[in-house]
């Protein structure tokens, strides 16, 4: 374990038997429709997340990369700056927007609707982790790896200053991390 962290709160194996999962569900549930998504990842959190449930779901499915920062000093307004654009037009496309964690939710409440503004045909949400106690706008992912109470984790993609994102689990960091 990296001498940072305080404890692991999902492993390694815990995190791929619920990329399968998750993986297997999608893959039968747009299997159903007769659809193939467009996978869209926010870098840079969610990239672990994405080569490793990608490799579970049974579809010819694309991929894209979207990169965000939130404006500074407008927490109240949740708008988004875009730093990478999506490579192709998603007219008409169904998106599956794949994220590291959902917290306050503005985040992808705002992109979610820029997908649509851009004329996305449907746009559906996974998320490794969901924080749903810290929520401040009515949002919800369609596929959850698992929900997480109010702690500030790293690791699998997830950072404190940029560090931490190889970790391969996700993890709890010892409280002098932070002085
Ligand atoms: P939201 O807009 O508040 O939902 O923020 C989502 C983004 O905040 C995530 O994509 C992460 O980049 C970041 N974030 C939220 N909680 C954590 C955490 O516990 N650890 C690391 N990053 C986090």
């Amino acid at each position: 374990m990296h001498k940072d962290i305080k404890k692991v709160l999902i492993s390694e194996a815990e995190i791929e038997q619920r990329c399968s999962e998750l993986g297997k569900q999608i893959t039968s549930d747009y299997a159903a429709i007769n659809d193939v998504p467009l996978l869209v990842a926010m870098l840079k959190g969610a990239v672990p997340f994405l080569t490793k449930i990608a490799k579970y779901i049974d579809l010819d499915v694309e991929m894209d990369f979207m990169a965000v920062a939130s404006y500074q000093g407008t927490e109240s307004i949740g708008d988004v700056r875009i730093l990478k654009d999506l490579d192709r037009s998603i007219k008409g496309a169904s998106i599956l927007l794949v994220e590291d964690i959902v917290d306050t939710g503005r985040t992808l409440d705002t992109v979610k609707e820029l997908l649509y503004n851009k004329g996305a045909g449907d746009v559906k949400i996974v998320t490794l982790l969901d924080k749903p106690s810290r929520r401040v706008v009515d949002i919800t992912a369609d596929y959850v790896g698992f929900v997480i109470p109010n702690e500030f984790v790293v690791g699998f993609g997830m950072d404190f200053n940029e560090k931490y994102r190889n970790l391969p689990y996700v993890g709890i960091l010892k409280d002098e991390c932070y002085l």
